[in-house]
């Protein structure tokens, strides 16, 4: 592991694009509406690791019915542009959904491939039903075909860091959502 100096890693933090305070509110909405939406069977919010566990830590105590939780490490595979349609699971949920509102938790719909092999997946093991909540959404940068259900701010197509997002590993305990500044000394 190389050493970075604290003036590098901060430089890279271009400027805040969406604040605590912003993402506190988005967050107790998206529970509040989830709390309104389901019946009373119980909901199984799944996590895509490792980029939404600060998302689902919050989201989750906006949350005030019957819910459990699951974690899912889930990679993609494309020839080209091409969707394999082929999704590799490195850690996955349990094999059967059945009995289950399932809501896929992610924290941002880029190329939409992840999120359109997992659902897929998913789909096929008996849910109640399924539904998909990003943290964020950056149309600009869509090859597949695929929507959430509910996402909590659409951004342009710019990479970001922060609240569990990262960048090589690093900044995903930023508690705030910031441009990263590539190209800065
Ligand atoms: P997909 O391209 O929609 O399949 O997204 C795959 C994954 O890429 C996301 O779950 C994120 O972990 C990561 N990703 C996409 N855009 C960004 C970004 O701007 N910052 C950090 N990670 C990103
Ligand atoms: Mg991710």
């Amino acid at each position: 592991m190389e050493t970075v100096s604290l003036t590098e890693f901060q430089s890279k933090i271009r400027r805040v694009l969406i604040s605590e305070e912003e993402i506190r509110e988005a967050v107790k909405k998206a529970g509040a509406m989830i709390d309104a939406e389901y019946d009373g069977r119980p909901i199984l919010l799944i996590s895509i690791l490792k980029g939404s566990f600060v998302f689902l830590a919050d989201l989750c105590r906006a949350i005030h019915v019957p819910c459990e939780l699951e974690f899912m490490v889930a990679k993609s595979y494309y020839q080209g542009t091409q969707s394999s349609g082929m999704v590799q699971i490195h850690m996955d949920a349990r094999a059967d959904l059945s009995g289950y509102h399932v809501i896929i938790v992610e924290d941002i719909v880029d190329t939409g491939r992840t999120l359109n092999d997992v659902t897929k997946l998913l789909s096929t093991r008996n849910p109640i039903s399924l539904k998909v909540v990003t943290l964020l959404d950056k149309p600009d940068r869509r090859v597949v075909d695929f929507k959430a259900d509910y996402s909590l701010f659409t951004i342009p197509d710019l990479f970001v860091i922060g609240y569990g997002l990262d960048c090589g590993e690093m900044y995903r305990n930023l508690p705030y959502i910031a441009e990263y500044a590539e190209d800065a000394e």
